[in-house]
């Protein structure tokens, strides 16, 4: 009889090309960080050694993909890339009418600016900052109807992106069902740390908005690791394919806008799906307007066909446990060494807890940009701040508005990393968190914009 070994995991690729990484001292680091402003967004990336900044656009393609880049068809109108894309679409998550769109904030632009008016109210779960920047910029209102789970990170909740129905209920009630022109469940939810929101609550959800009468929309920019999330962790759903699981996220939901930089496994593009042709029609005039004619909206043909092919890639199981499996790798390390992370740990990064990191620096000195700071010249790693920065002022009061959270976000491109590097992370926060007692300030603004200030905003040490 042969008797079964266990092997270690190994991701279900290798490596065909490489970029070069840069090495420089941490003096030097310190002395850059100051001239960019204590801004991460300013370094050129040479500057950078390990960039967690974001998964968005940064994952590496797979040779499909870029044989799909040669095949591009780059008709104005009526591309075939667009047909092998809508074909793909259709096939995953069963829409039949596609609007692509250059990213996915240009497809909250233009579904927006179809559907949404001044006044109104969008109640969801923890919307991404540019969904709330769009809709703030309409001068309605997202209220964000998240479980009271999220916003602590030691406890542990399989489904941390899940919406509180109750609450969803209450806000319906209060604001009136007329005034709110769809909920948004974002999945995986990134604003709380990539967490997943179940098929249970996407369906009571779908419940509540069916008594009132209102439409549901989804932004689906991380669909199939929301889907891996629930195949490993909602019972009812563990022999089901991922697949399946996708088709049923999407069952009765009205429209969803993906930004296909992340779970498309692409370096641009995103794109608007449903099957309401009433609305598509509507919101093609602002696809024409903002993006470009129908067939392409602000993508190129090369780059639909490689989204047709990542869109399904991501999908495969063995892709997506190693991907999730990471980053739970890079968490269990991290834990080791003492780092209060959100968990249990989500799909796309690791979310360090920088009020626990820096308990003696105020929410008004912006520790997790102190703690990004920190690590970048420690390490050369550029992670980004969720917290009061990112959440701007009150538009209507000027106010500045304090998260719950203050955390440092270290996003894990896809397919980019190895475990080394992993290694390399958990030791430089390590250091960091020896020495994070001796930062007795935090950080001050000198300049900064009205909306979305983080990507432009200019600091200086208190
Ligand atoms: N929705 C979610 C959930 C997102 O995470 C993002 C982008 C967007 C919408 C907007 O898409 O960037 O293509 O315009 N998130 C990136 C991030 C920027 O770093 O998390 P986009």
């Amino acid at each position: 009889m042969i008797k079964k070994m266990k092997l270690p995991h190994i991701p279900p690729y290798k490596t065909k090309m490489i970029e070069p990484v840069y090495f420089r001292s941490k003096k030097a680091r310190s002395e850059k960080i100051k001239e960019v402003n204590f801004n991460l967004f300013n370094l050129h990336s040479d500057w950078v050694v390990i960039d967690l900044i974001t998964d968005s656009g940064t994952g590496a393609m797979s040779e499909q993909q870029w044989a799909e880049i040669m095949l591009g068809d780059e008709s104005y109108a009526g591309s075939e890339s667009f047909f092998k894309l809508k074909k793909a679409v259709k096939k995953i998550m069963g829409f039949n009418l596609i609007a692509p769109t250059h990213q996915g904030r240009a497809a909250e632009n233009v579904l927006f600016s179809a559907t949404l008016k001044e006044g109104q109210v969008v109640p969801g779960n923890a919307h991404f900052d540019t969904t709330k920047g769009h809709i703030e910029f309409r001068k309605a209102k997202a209220v964000d109807c998240t479980i009271k789970e999220a916003f602590d990170t030691s406890t542990y909740h399989p489904f941390k992106g899940n919406i509180d129905i109750e609450k969803l209920e209450n806000v319906i009630i209060k604001y009136g069902p007329e005034t709110i022109p769809f909920i948004v469940i974002t999945v995986t939810c990134n604003t709380v740390g990539g967490q997943p929101v179940s098929l249970e609550n996407i369906t009571k959800t779908k419940e509540i908005a069916k008594k009132y009468n209102i439409p549901v929309y989804m932004d689906i920019a991380r669909y199939a690791e929301n889907a891996y999330f629930i195949k490993i962790r909602e019972a009812e759903y563990k022999e089901w394919s991922i697949k399946a699981i996708i088709k049923e996220m999407f069952r009765d939901i009205d429209v969803v806008w993906m930004s296909s930089k992340k779970d498309g496994l692409v370096n641009i593009g995103g794109f608007i799906a449903l099957n309401n042709y009433e609305l598509f029609e509507k919101l093609s005039q602002f696809t024409i307007i903002y993006e470009g004619f129908v067939t392409y909206g602000g993508m190129s043909g090369r780059s639909m066909g490689a989204l047709a092919v990542g869109l399904k890639e991501a999908c495969d199981f063995h892709y997506l446990e190693d991907r999730i499996g990471q980053v739970a790798y890079l968490g269990e390390k991290l834990k080791s060494f003492g780092i209060p992370i959100q968990e249990p740990t989500g799909g796309h990064a690791l979310y360090i807890d920088a009020k626990k990191m820096l308990p003696q620096i105020p929410q008004s000195e912006f520790p997790a940009q102190l703690l990004a700071v920190e690590l970048y010249i420690e390490a050369g790693i550029r992670g980004v701040e969720i917290g009061t920065l990112l959440a701007d002022k009150d538009p209507k009061t000027g106010k500045e508005r304090f998260p719950e959270m203050e955390l440092l976000r270290l996003a894990i491109p896809r397919r980019v990393y190895s475990n080394a590097h992993m290694d390399y992370i958990a030791e430089a926060m390590k250091n960091v968190k020896n020495r994070a007692k001796e930062l007795k300030k935090g950080l001050v603004i000198k300049k900064q914009a009205e909306i979305l200030r983080h990507f432009t905003v200019e600091l200086d040490r208190k």
